[in-house]
């Protein structure tokens, strides 16, 4: 294997590659995954030894903390390719920074911001005929953080291993999605740690969104954990609601993912003159307003999802059915997002970072 030595990553390409076993036009989400992978270890009280190598199955002691007490902290990110072959990553910055957030609430040691850029510049460089051009297509991108420390009394490793492996990638939800609003379960609450791209708060809604699903619904918007009043944010994504023109979505706290499409749309939302009020939601106000016809649309945010519209939703039994509209928020925002991570439109908060 040739091994050559980018800034400061050690590069271990694969002989061969898996690209033209691959359907492009036929991806499921995060089924299938490029020929290499980053991966850098914190050793002997820092992270070292930066490297790229064939996507590969890792060794692992079962005895490893991430396995018993979930020391995880993830990221999603997508990168882009236009017509003339640049790639593009969208508002990075945003997903190093949180990494980091997540880490440190998890107590894992945060990473170098020199290891993340070069690590995954060198990553889609190299695997960059992956990313197809073409608004809809996309390389999904999966940092993360896991416990390494072979040992299981209950405290934080000493050891970790920070990787970033990548998926083609087009829509996360092909159709508009039902939700249920939740009533009993609850994904996070005050002081927790909601507000982190932790593993387990991903574990700890799959129970309750099998129960959903066997309703029929793909999701569920969680709502505050004391009272079950307000509507806090969707699991794989942050929502939005439309009452009237005016959109209306939570605020951040240490419940709520800050997502980075949620601050795009709410900045969009003002770049396009659209009033976009950050309060609380309750299930009151828009059950409500579904009653008298002033809902006009519900739709989710994230970098999977980029913007889906919601078509549907149940609370106490009570079932509502949002009608299609036309010229609706959730299709302006999501072309507006995509031609901006197309490079076919003004990047006018320099929010395309160019991968060179
Ligand atoms: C993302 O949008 O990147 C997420 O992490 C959500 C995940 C459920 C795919």
């Amino acid at each position: 294997m040739a091994e050559i030595q980018s800034n400061e990553v050690l590069v271990v390409k694969s002989e061969t590659s898996k690209i033209n076993a691959v359907d492009f036009s036929n991806l499921t989400f995060g089924r299938v995954f490029t020929d290499h992978m980053f991966v850098c270890d914190f050793e002997d009280g820092k992270w070292q030894s930066p490297k790229i190598m064939p996507y590969q199955a890792l060794t692992i002691e079962p005895s490893a903390r991430v396995f018993h007490y979930g020391q995880a902290v993830f990221e999603g990110m997508k990168a882009y390719k236009d017509d003339d072959g640049n790639i593009f990553l969208f508002r990075p910055d945003e997903n190093y920074r949180r990494i980091n957030k997540s880490a440190v609430r998890l107590a894992i040691p945060e990473f170098p911001e020199s290891y993340f850029f070069d690590g995954m510049k060198t990553l889609l460089k190299l695997d960059s005929d992956w990313i197809k051009p073409g608004v809809g297509n996309s390389l999904y991108i999966r940092p993360f953080i896991i416990a390494t420390e072979p040992a299981i009394s209950a405290s934080p490793a000493a050891t970790y291993r920070f990787m970033i492996i990548c998926s083609p990638a087009k829509a996360y939800y092909n159709e508009p999605v039902r939700v249920l609003f939740a009533e009993k379960y609850s994904r996070s609450a005050d002081g927790g740690v909601g507000f982190a791209k932790a593993a387990g708060n991903y574990a700890a809604q799959f129970y309750p969104t099998n129960l959903a699903q066997e309703k029929g619904y793909q999701q569920i918007i969680w709502t505050d954990a004391s009272t079950h009043d307000y509507l806090e944010e969707a699991g794989t994504m942050n929502i939005f609601f439309r009452i009237g023109d005016k959109l209306i979505t939570a605020p951040n706290n240490d419940r709520i993912l800050d997502g980075v499409t949620r601050k795009s749309v709410i900045q969009l939302a003002e770049d396009l003159g659209i009033d976009c009020e950050v309060r609380r939601v309750s299930v009151k106000e828009i059950k409500e307003a579904a009653k008298n016809g002033s809902l006009k649309e519900i739709f989710g945010t994230g970098t999977a999802a980029v913007v889906s519209p919601v078509s549907a939703f149940e609370h106490t039994g009570d079932v509502f059915e949002l009608p299609e509209v036309e010229n609706s928020y959730a299709s302006l925002f999501k072309k507006t997002l995509m031609n901006i991570q197309h490079n076919l439109s003004e990047d006018k908060h320099g929010w395309r970072y160019g991968v060179r």
